[in-house]
């Protein structure tokens, strides 16, 4: 399976996914400031890969912060830089926060600050860790709920490219595809950028399990035409009430898909759930460039006065969705009650 990211002397090696799949090429990250370049140009992304590259990014700020004078003051900053990077996805802010805690508490109880440094990279390889055992045993769960024949679609890229390792969707697709019931993946395009067809694909064809690209603009016809049973895609934020945003395009799908009867999965971890907000209406929505829009990679597509409307990410709401894959079990409606109890289950975990 291909390696999203690796820690290696104190450094981060990113995939380089705009780059994918004609090339395979590594970026070296030496200091934060290249982590959080990585994470805005996309050469890394997907929410929990994101949040895993986070934090060693702050492992790297906390090494540069350890040689100035206001230590957790000047790692406060970073840490703010670095979750500026990308406005969706929760994992980012959740992973540089959680490192920005123990080194808080850490430098209170007066620790030297190179000692902390080695504590939070320490906290920064067991998120990477956890996150492949995480995806595991969501796609134990997803894969009870596949049905035997599957035929399944997705939407843009939730494989071992948005993770550390294995997936949160794809991982669902992986394990249901050990167990002999994939008879297909219908892999949407996922326009602007084609997360769908460069990776997902990718991943898909590297793993020897079947794959069918189709533009967007297709799902709904294919749904209809190519019995379509399964649709399991993954998530950026997750509200209290399970509205839930992912890469543009998902909310048309899940329409799509309540309008023939197909269930429609979530699968995401626990790190992707945002307690703090009650509905998906808070979700930070990013807004990208027009070019993303107007130009297909480099070709112009549009007339140059057109307008654009670019945004990264749409919110499905909770009705739409059938179940919510996670490493604790999946959720069901109402789905205030059932996240409630995975909030108690791991707050403090
Ligand atoms: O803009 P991207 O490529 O970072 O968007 C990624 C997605 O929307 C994924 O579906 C989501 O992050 C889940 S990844 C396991």
């Amino acid at each position: 399976m291909v390696e999203t990211m690796r820690w290696e002397d104190g450094k981060l090696i990113l995939l380089d996914q705009t780059l994918l799949p004609q090339k395979k090429e590594f970026i070296t990250c030496e200091n934060y400031i290249r982590v959080r370049a990585a994470i805005k140009k996309l050469e890394v992304r997907g929410a929990p890969a994101i949040g895993a590259a986070a934090a060693f990014g702050m492992v790297l700020a906390a090494k540069e912060a350890s040689n100035r004078p206001a230590f957790i003051e000047t790692l406060a900053r970073m840490r703010d830089d670095l979750i500026s990077a990308r406005p969706t996805a929760v994992n980012l802010a959740w992973a540089a926060n959680k490192l920005f805690a123990l080194a808080e508490q850490r430098n209170k109880e007066e620790v030297a600050p190179y000692k902390i440094v080695g504590e939070l990279e320490q906290m920064a390889k067991q998120i990477y860790e956890d996150d492949i055992a995480i995806n595991h045993r969501m796609g134990e769960f997803g894969a009870e709920v596949v049905p035997e024949n599957a035929v399944i679609l997705t939407h843009c890229n939730a494989g071992a490219l948005a993770t550390c390792g294995w997936g949160t969707a794809l991982g669902v697709v992986r394990e249901a595809h050990k167990q002999g019931k994939v008879a297909m993946v219908y892999s949407d395009e996922t326009r602007p950028l084609l997360q769908g067809a460069r990776l997902t694909a990718f991943e898909l064809c590297e793993d020897n399990i079947p794959v069918t690209c189709i533009t967007d603009n297709m799902a709904a016809w294919t749904m209809k035409t190519k019995g379509i049973n399964f649709v399991v895609v993954g998530a950026d934020r997750i509200a209290a009430n399970g509205d839930t945003a992912n890469k543009i395009g998902t909310y048309g799908v899940a329409l799509a898909a309540k309008a023939h009867g197909i269930p429609f999965y979530i699968a995401a971890p626990v790190s992707t759930f945002d307690f703090s907000i009650t509905d998906g209406s808070q979700i930070p929505i990013e807004e990208r460039k027009g070019e993303e829009v107007k130009q297909f990679r480099s070709e112009v597509t549009a007339p140059a006065k057109a307008l654009t409307f670019n945004p990264s990410f749409d919110v499905t709401p909770n009705e739409l969705i059938t179940g919510i894959i996670t490493e604790h079990g999946i959720l069901r409606a109402p789905y205030t009650e059932s996240i409630e109890k995975l909030k108690k289950l791991t707050v403090n975990s």
